[in-house]
């Protein structure tokens, strides 16, 4: 292995760099750290390329450029332009994860996949599952992961159906999945997609509760409901923060807490910022790759 310093360039469209992924990044072994706020996406290739040329190629390999932000194709998009942009054997490696959104959406599919293998012998394929918080980035990214496990994956849109319909469309087109957008404003809309679900993924903003006792008793076929929010109150009623697979009160499904979910987010982050460090090639990281390191940790 090299033993140039490993050097990790952060890249956000916002006006911050998250400091969460500044000290994972820390911890995980990188010695210099920079960020670069308020980046567009024209910028990333002049960005990249001024990165790879100051360093031997061999010295490329300890070289990262992280994508941040909060917007999951914005950063998919940086992260082509990134890839684009290399000089061959110039390099470097490469990880997007916008508020942390792929690496919890890949925990979270992780950890409920485990669940329904442990305890109902069953995959993702046919499985029926309804997405609150379809419009944020942790919603879409796991959409898009369990669809390409071959799930049915519904998209709920809490207000108007039109971004939930633009997101399915962007997904057709970028990854080749059919995901179904579903109207689920009125009680009676919220009431039938919960009866037809068997696996919730409640990925609302924090602090918002988006399944109620209520709806949990709507629930026939539930099997399992996962809730990425660890603000008060639960997104999803009665859930425990680290429950992990027991049973959730006032149903027959088994759920899967905020921090359960967490620490399997931590180490997939934290794994893959030591490969990008460690490995002997360049490497490029989206959802799907944390997925995989998810799953790693999850069978
Ligand atoms: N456990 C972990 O390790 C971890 C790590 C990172 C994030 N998180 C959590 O994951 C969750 C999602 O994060 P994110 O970054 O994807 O958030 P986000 O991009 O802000 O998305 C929030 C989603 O919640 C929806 N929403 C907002 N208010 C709602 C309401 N009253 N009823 C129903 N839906 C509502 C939004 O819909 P609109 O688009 O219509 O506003 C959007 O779809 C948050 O709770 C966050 O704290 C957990």
């Amino acid at each position: 292995m090299s033993d140039a310093t490993p050097i990790l360039h952060m890249l956000s469209p916002q006006k911050h760099m998250s400091p969460f992924d500044v000290n994972m990044a820390a911890d995980a072994g990188y010695k210099v750290i920079v960020p670069y706020i308020n980046v567009t996406l024209e910028e990333v290739t002049a960005l990249t390329q001024d990165a790879i040329f100051s360093r031997p190629p061999d010295f490329g390999k300890r070289t990262g450029l992280f994508i941040g932000g909060k917007d999951a194709i914005l950063a998919l998009d940086m992260l082509e332009a990134a890839k684009k942009a290399l000089v061959p054997p110039f390099e470097l490696s490469t990880f997007a994860d916008p508020a942390g959104s792929f690496t919890t959406a890949a925990a979270m599919v992780a950890c409920v996949e485990r669940v329904l293998r442990t305890k109902f012998n069953r995959g993702w394929k046919d499985t029926r599952i309804a997405v609150f918080g379809a419009t944020g980035v942790v919603g879409f990214a796991a959409s898009i992961i369990t669809a390409l496990e071959g799930a049915k994956v519904k998209l709920v849109a809490h207000r108007g159906v039109d971004r939930v319909i633009k997101s399915a469309a962007v997904s057709k087109e970028r990854f080749g999945v059919d995901l179904e957008p579903a109207p689920g404003e009125t009680a009676e809309q919220k009431a039938a997609i919960i009866s037809d679900a068997e696996v919730i993924f409640a990925a609302a903003a924090a602090g918002v509760q988006v399944i109620s006792a209520h709806d949990k008793a709507l629930a026939k076929d539930l099997m399992v409901v996962a809730d990425v929010n660890a603000v008060p109150p639960a997104g999803v009623e009665g859930m425990d923060l680290f429950m992990d697979g027991a049973p959730l009160p006032g149903c027959n499904a088994l759920g899967v807490g905020p921090l359960a979910i967490g620490d399997i987010k931590y180490k997939t982050e934290s794994g893959l910022f030591k490969q990008m460090i460690n490995s002997d090639k360049a490497v490029h990281f989206d959802f799907r790759d944390a997925f995989a390191f998810a799953r790693t940790l999850t069978t």
